[in-house]
């Protein structure tokens, strides 16, 4: 394919198309480019693929290598973790390659990028730890310790979905993956997403690290509710508040990424601890990985301790955990 494609020209809108193949940075992968009504698009073949605006500059491969997972999650093998073998760079990457062309860590200038796979991973690494105070190396040391809730109480079948997501006999629905999933709701919708039967086999998720990846990011990258901005939308900057959420005290930030995903379990209840260990991920990450934790911003951004939830845990199908 090198060289020119077509130039295309559809009815009124004018759509000019030229590709040229430019090599950059890795010789395996070739990122071509095109202009769509003066916007440039880009495809890099498997880690960024389908035309998109995402895919012209750095690709998470770019400023996220293996030692860096490795430092990130350095006690995840060690022989009282309780995944080992399980999770490693190369299932995070093939399934961060489904949403890069959305702007999964493709999002603004490198630092941002960059921020946002920590604060992503900080959210994995605080839910899959089984770092406590005096663990070697540190508390934070041991992120994706865990694939599964490992004592279930109950198998968090709630059948008021019985007609829309109904529990399958003898599956168990607690704790898998990398941001946990709780309940057949939660495995149902999921499962839709990334076409995957998770209602009839959640263990998928505790077998398939890719799986358990994709899982997680998907949550990443949407909206409880159509209404709400998704984790990504308010951490990249993408979410405009409303009146109502400067009311609430929600702007965009990391504090509201613990607000989307966790709402009044983790938010709005001042400065607690299960809060602060998400922050701590966070700025360790930030510090591994070279970006240095004062680009984080100030607390009122990285925070969700006085802000209200987006989705008030009432309803049984809030939130997960
Ligand atoms: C790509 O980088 C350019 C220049 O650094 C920047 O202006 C642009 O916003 C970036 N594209 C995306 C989609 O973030
Ligand atoms: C794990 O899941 C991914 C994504 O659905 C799939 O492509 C892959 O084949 C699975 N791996 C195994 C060993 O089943
Ligand atoms: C703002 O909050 C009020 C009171 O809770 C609610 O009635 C209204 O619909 C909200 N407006 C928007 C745009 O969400």
């Amino acid at each position: 394919m090198k060289g020119r494609d077509i130039v295309a020209v559809l009815g009124l809108m004018l759509v000019v198309a030229v590709v040229v193949n430019v090599a950059e940075g890795d010789p395996d992968t070739v990122t071509k480019v095109k202009m769509v009504n003066g916007k440039k698009m880009c495809d890099k073949g498997w880690e960024c693929k389908g035309w998109s605006i995402f895919c012209c500059n750095e690709t998470i491969t770019d400023y996220f290598q293996t030692y860096q997972f490795e430092q990130l999650f350095s006690k995840r093998n060690s022989p009282v973790a309780h995944a080992v073998g399980f999770w490693d760079y190369q299932s995070f990457i093939t399934a961060a390659a489904l949403f890069e062309h959305l702007g999964f860590g493709t999002t603004g200038l490198k630092t941002l990028k960059m921020k946002e796979i920590a604060a992503f991973l900080a959210h994995v690494g605080s839910k899959t730890s089984c770092g406590y105070g005096v663990a070697t190396g540190g508390p934070l040391a041991w992120g994706l310790c865990f694939n599964r809730e490992m004592s279930p109480s109950q198998s968090y079948c709630d059948d008021s979905y019985k007609y829309t997501y109904p529990c399958a006999p003898g599956a168990e629905y607690y704790g898998r993956g990398a941001l946990p999933i709780y309940w057949n709701y939660n495995y149902g919708a999921t499962g839709e997403a990334l076409k995957e039967d998770l209602l009839n086999h959640p263990e998928y998720i505790e077998q398939n690290a890719t799986l358990a990846f994709e899982a997680a990011i998907w949550r990443w990258m949407t909206p409880i509710k159509k209404s709400q901005p998704s984790a990504h939308d308010a951490f990249v900057g993408n979410w405009k508040p409303t009146k109502n959420d400067t009311l609430a005290k929600r702007g965009p930030g990391f504090g509201t990424t613990m607000n989307i995903l966790y709402g009044d379990f983790l938010c709005g209840k001042g400065d607690i601890d299960s809060m602060n260990v998400i922050i701590s991920h966070y700025l360790y990450y930030l510090d591994l990985m070279g970006v240095g934790r004062e680009e984080a911003g100030p607390n009122e951004v990285l925070s969700c301790a006085e802000q209200v939830a987006f989705n008030p845990s009432t309803s049984p199908s809030a939130a997960s955990s």
